[in-house]
C-alpha cells in the first residue's frame, strides 16, 4: 500500500493533465476563484486547486492525510504561495476534523468524496465546522445511475479500480450522500468528465449550503 501511495503521488498530476486540460482546470477555477474568507480544502493531494484561490481567501487551511501527497503539496505552496493568505497542513482524515463547530466560511472537496473511508462521517464533518449558509463546494464523479450499461462495467471494475488507485470507488451516490447530510444546492450540474476512462466520466460539481440553525 506504501507503494501504490508513493506511486500515486509522484504520477498524479501527470495522469491528470488530460482531464485537466479537456475541462477540471476550467470547473476548479469557475468554483474555486470567488470564495473568500476561512476556507478548508480536504485531501488536497498535490494541490491542483492551488491556483485559483484568490486574495479573497484569508486563511486556507489545506488538509492531506496521505504523506506522500502532502511533500508534493508542500512544494506548491512554497511556488505559489499568495502573500496575504494564512496557509496551515493538517495531517488528518477528513472523517475526524480538528476544527471547531461553525468554524469556516466555505469547505471544498473535489475528487475526495470517492476516495474517504466514511462518505457520512466526512459530510457530517464538514456539516459541522461550517458556519450557517456557509458553502461547501465539490467536483466529484460518482456512480452512473442513469446509464445502466456504465453503471454495470462501474460495478464489475469497482474492486480492481479501487485497489489500484489506493481507495477510490467508483459508484458511491454522492450526491444522495451530500442532501442526506442537510445541505442544499445551490447549485449542481451533472457532467462528463473529458480525458478520463469512460467509468470515471459521471460527475456533479456545485455548491451546497448549510441551513441556518
Ligand atoms: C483523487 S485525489 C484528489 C486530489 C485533489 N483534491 C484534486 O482535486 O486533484 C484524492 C485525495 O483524497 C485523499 N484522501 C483519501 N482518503 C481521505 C480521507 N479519509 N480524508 C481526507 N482525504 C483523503 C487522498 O490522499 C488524495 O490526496
Amino acid at each position: 500500500m506504501a507503494v501504490f501511495s508513493w506511486v500515486m503521488a509522484q504520477l498524479y498530476d501527470k495522469v491528470m493533465e488530460g482531464a485537466e486540460i479537456k475541462c477540471l482546470r476550467d470547473w476548479r477555477f469557475a468554483l474555486l476563484s470567488n470564495v473568500s474568507g476561512k476556507v478548508l480544502e480536504i485531501g488536497c493531494g498535490t494541490g491542483l486547486n492551488l491556483d485559483y484561490y484568490s486574495n479573497a481567501v484569508t486563511h486556507l487551511i489545506l488538509l492531506e492525510p496521505d504523506a506522500n501527497m502532502r511533500e508534493k503539496l508542500q512544494k506548491k505552496i512554497v511556488l505559489k504561495k499568495k502573500s496575504n493568505i494564512k496557509i496551515e497542513i493538517l495531517d488528518c482524515n477528513a472523517e475526524s476534523i480538528p476544527l471547531l463547530n461553525n468554524s469556516c466560511d466555505v469547505v471544498i472537496s473535489t475528487l475526495v468524496l470517492c476516495s474517504v473511508d466514511n462518505q457520512n462521517k466526512v459530510l457530517s464533518e464538514i456539516y459541522r465546522i461550517l458556519r450557517s449558509n456557509g458553502k461547501f463546494v465539490f467536483i466529484e464523479h460518482t456512480h452512473a445511475n442513469n446509464n445502466p450499461k456504465r453503471l454495470k462495467w462501474q460495478r464489475r471494475l469497482e474492486p480492481l479500480w479501487t485497489m489500484v488507485t489506493c481507495g477510490c470507488h467508483l459508484i458511491r451516490p454522492t450526491k444522495k450522500a451530500i442532501i442526506n447530510a442537510g445541505f442544499l444546492f445551490s447549485e449542481i450540474t451533472h457532467q462528463s468528465i473529458h480525458g478520463v476512462p469512460s467509468i470515471v466520466r459521471p460527475s456533479i460539481k456545485g455548491v451546497a449550503i448549510k441551513q441556518s440553525n
